[in-house]
């Protein structure tokens, strides 16, 4: 296949995010692990992605499935070795795939050593590595109060107090995840040093875990109500002025990133940085740095949540593009583990349109497993559910609960869809309809959501002008609302994208951008061949991609 290299590989290809629990279990305990992933890599290859995300692999007591790390340079049991790693790693590298480690610097696990430390006692050095603060005035021996009203993303107050030593310590999620102190320098120091044991394996960069939360308030003031609250998820009732998107996280960000350019700069192979942010595009875009020297990718999460409408989606586009600072480069999300999946958020029709969409809009696309199946939220009954989410708030769990997204993934119809040993119970319970939706039904269906994501990804990699040609909305005539036209053009290279949104049909003049097209690429995976743009036909649900 030919490619241009026009561009760094993070900005020509596709990431793939794979939940490492959920891929595929080599060892019998119904959890993924890493031999796992490597058995698969000849799948991941022939989606034509460009780079693997790995969720975190390291050493954890799994209170939040590895969100909370005890040991940052070692592997967890449950998935491997470093050894198993540094095969997977070299084997993604024999395919030419890059592998992306996730990074969890806001926080550890409260059984990571420096915790230990830090919590034996208020004089011991690592004290002021984590965040301690005394009670709140009018406390009392037996009725400590929080330092404030700050609470966690997981239920409940941010604050947990420590009986031994006489003050409470921050977490915005479990209490089992104790946040670092980033105003202290040693803390920088030692999570740049991992940075560094991961990269001198050959790693390829990272996705860097709550970037955006990384510092809080120095004088821990309260967070005022959110007047917009819904009533539904408590830590959603206050605005989080003072515990994200601190002006200093940026010169923190940028040591970081200053790491990854020294290793970018020393071995020729470019490494990328990717930032996890939940933030309005106007403050999202600010993490690119002022002269592009913070993420290279601060993760844009906004077709998560904007309403999927032809013009909305159309908005939102325009919008990003339009403020991405000089020399930035895009990037765009469906789904990842901590999100409802899209084929549920969307329904499988419009899930297809979604994936033409991704895969053809400028800027860097991210698939989460399972996602180019068209897997769908898994409904995980109480007794069964594992993710402290909802466990610590079972009124809010059917909101707020991961579990439906990070079900097995569905290789093929024999019992537990080839995930595990047949004797094997999985971590997480099957889809129900694994019999027909999995790998090897779709690979040998030639109109398979499958087949479709990988025309899709083999077209991008092959055509400029749709890995890194220039991004124009169009109109098309006439004007239907449930209707996303738009261009990407590069050289002589032109394709028009032609989205429906809707349930109804339409035929469409897009004369002004010539005579005739070539569909390449129908979410039908049947239409194909010569169009006339002065009368094009668009079913429902259908997209196309158009050479022009
Ligand atoms: C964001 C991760 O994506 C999520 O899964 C995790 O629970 C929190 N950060 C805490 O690390």
């Amino acid at each position: 296949m030919s490619r241009d290299h026009g561009g760094p590989w993070w900005q020509q290809g596709v990431i793939y995010q794979i939940y490492p629990r959920s891929f595929q279990d080599t060892d019998g305990d119904g959890v993924g692990d890493l031999p796992g992933i490597q058995r698969r890599l000849d799948y991941v290859h022939s989606l034509g992605v460009e780079a693997i995300w790995l969720s975190p692999i390291y050493p954890s007591p799994m209170a939040d499935f590895g969100y909370d790390v005890a040991d940052y340079t070692d592997v967890d049991p449950i998935f491997g070795t470093l050894e198993d790693f540094d095969r997977l790693l070299a084997a993604c590298h024999q395919r030419g795939l890059k592998l992306i480690l996730d990074l969890v610097p806001n926080h550890t696990s409260d059984q990571h050593p420096w915790f230990l430390e830090s919590r034996s006692s208020r004089d011991n050095p690592k004290r002021d590595w984590y965040i301690w603060r005394d009670p709140a005035p009018g406390s009392s021996p037996d009725r400590p109060l929080p330092p404030n009203n700050w609470r966690s993303f997981f239920g409940g107050p941010a604050w947990t107090y420590d009986e031994a030593t006489g003050q409470f310590y921050l977490h915005q999620f479990l209490k089992e995840q104790p946040e670092l102190n980033y105003r202290n320098p040693e803390v920088l120091a030692a999570m740049l040093d991992v940075m560094r044991f991961w990269l001198a394996r050959g790693v390829d960069g990272f996705r860097v875990d709550v970037l955006w939360l990384l510092m809080k308030d120095p004088e821990f003031r309260d967070e005022p109500p959110n007047p917009d609250w819904d009533g539904v998820d408590p830590h959603q009732g206050l605005l989080h002025i003072h515990t994200q998107n601190r002006p200093e996280v940026h010169p923190i960000i940028r040591r970081m990133r200053a790491v990854m350019d020294a290793f970018t700069r020393n071995t020729g192979r470019e490494r990328v940085m990717i930032g996890e942010i939940y933030l309005p595009i106007p403050d999202l875009v600010n993490y690119y740095g002022e002269n592009g020297d913070e993420c290279h990718l601060p993760f844009n999460f906004h077709l998560l949540d904007t309403p999927w409408q032809a013009q909305a989606v159309r908005r939102l586009v325009d919008t990003y593009e339009a403020a991405l600072p000089a020399g930035a480069w895009p990037n765009w999300v469906l789904g990842n583990h901590d999100r409802s999946r899209v084929a549920s958020r969307l329904g499988q029709a419009q899930a297809r349109v979604a994936q033409m969409l991704l895969l053809t809009l400028r800027g860097t696309p991210t698939c989460y497993y399972g996602d180019e199946l068209g897997m769908e939220d898994v409904p995980i009954p109480l007794a069964q559910m594992q993710d402290p989410r909802a466990l610590n708030q079972p009124e809010i769990a059917h909101l707020v609960g991961r579990d439906p997204a990070r079900t097995p993934m569905q290789w093929d119809d024999s019992p537990h869809a080839g995930f595990c040993a047949p004797d094997v119970e999985p971590w997480l319970p099957l889809a129900a309809d694994f019999p027909s939706r999995n790998v090897e039904v779709q690979s040998q269906n030639p109109t398979s959501m499958l087949r479709l994501f990988q025309a899709l990804a083999c077209l991008r990699r092959t055509e400029p002008a749709l890995h890194r040609g220039r991004y124009r909305a169009v109109e098309a005539v006439p004007h239907p609302a449930s209707v996303f036209a738009y261009l990407r053009e590069h050289g002589t290279g032109r394709f028009l994208m032609v989205l429906n949104f809707g349930q109804a049909e339409h035929l469409l003049d897009f004369r002004h951008l010539g005579a005739q097209g070539t569909i390449r690429v129908s979410t039908d995976m049947r239409t194909q061949g010569p169009v006339s743009l002065a009368e094009l036909p668009l079913a429902p649900n259908q997209g196309l991609v158009i050479q022009l």
